[in-house]
């Protein structure tokens, strides 16, 4: 049997929720999204000191809390305390750093499907992905399709595949394709995500050529949506998922 799952990934994904109008990776972002008409989210999964996966992007809590300290150092009640809209825009103050949990729960209550974006901080690559997963088989129903995984961190990529080898994966990659081939491979992943500046025509026929569906980010320009369509680009992964998806009819 073929180990690697297959996915068909919707023309549009909202990154980090609605990001481009609302604070990123908060349940108003989600919100956002789902209003949009969005059927599919990224959103960025770290751990907590104590071990909760939290929907956060950034390795410290600088930018959106003001806190020049790391993420992974604060419980997840210590992080409940922290402002993470107003940074954004001062009708967003109240808005907290979520819970996976949460999330999760919010699509599956209105029929979302996440790209769960495996983002670990920095020597927590193993423990992510298991601590995820573990809460992937306590709350994700039976008769869902499976939450997709994606992950620049190879070792990441690695765990779920032995732990939840049934979940399609995803390969990140930014501006250095080195290895992807091999990697790709090597982890089982029915995807590649690519930063939209590296594809071309021929790249994206290599790829798809190779046995996988191509996903792309951050596409904010309807007409570069447009043209990565056009090149065979199956998934735009955008701040802005309304506006795309009208471009996209
Ligand atoms: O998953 C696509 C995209 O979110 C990867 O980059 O930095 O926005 O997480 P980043
Ligand atoms: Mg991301």
């Amino acid at each position: 049997a073929n180990a690697t799952p297959l996915v068909k990934l919707p023309k549009v994904q909202a990154h980090r929720g609605a990001k481009g109008i609302r604070p990123e990776n908060t349940m108003a972002s989600l919100r956002e999204a789902l209003d949009q008409g969005v059927r599919w989210t990224e959103f960025d999964v770290k751990l907590s000191k104590d071990g909760v996966p939290i929907i956060y992007h950034d390795q410290d809590l600088k930018r959106t809390s003001g806190i020049d300290e790391l993420v992974k150092d604060y419980s997840f009640d210590e992080l409940q305390e922290f402002e993470a809209g107003a940074w954004f825009d001062e009708q967003y103050r109240g808005e907290k750093i979520p819970s996976l949990e949460e999330f999760l729960l919010f699509h599956i209550e209105h029929d979302l499907h996440p790209n769960i974006e495996l983002k670990p901080s920095d020597g927590e690559e193993e423990e992510t992905s298991r601590r995820v997963v573990e809460l992937l088989n306590k709350i994700w129903p039976k008769h869902l399709e499976k939450p997709l995984f994606s992950s620049f961190k190879l070792k990441s990529l690695e765990v779920v595949r032995d732990l939840a080898p049934d979940h399609p994966r995803g390969l990140l990659l930014y501006d250095d394709m080195t290895g992807w081939q091999e990697n790709a491979k090597r982890l089982e992943c029915s995807a590649i995500h690519l930063w939209h500046k590296m594809y071309t025509p021929e790249l994206v026929k290599e790829i798809k050529q190779a046995g996988y569906v191509t996903a792309t980010y951050t596409v904010n320009e309807v007409e570069r949506g447009v043209e990565l369509v056009a090149m065979g680009v199956e998934s735009i992964i955008t701040d802005f998922p309304g506006d795309m998806i009208k471009a996209l009819k």
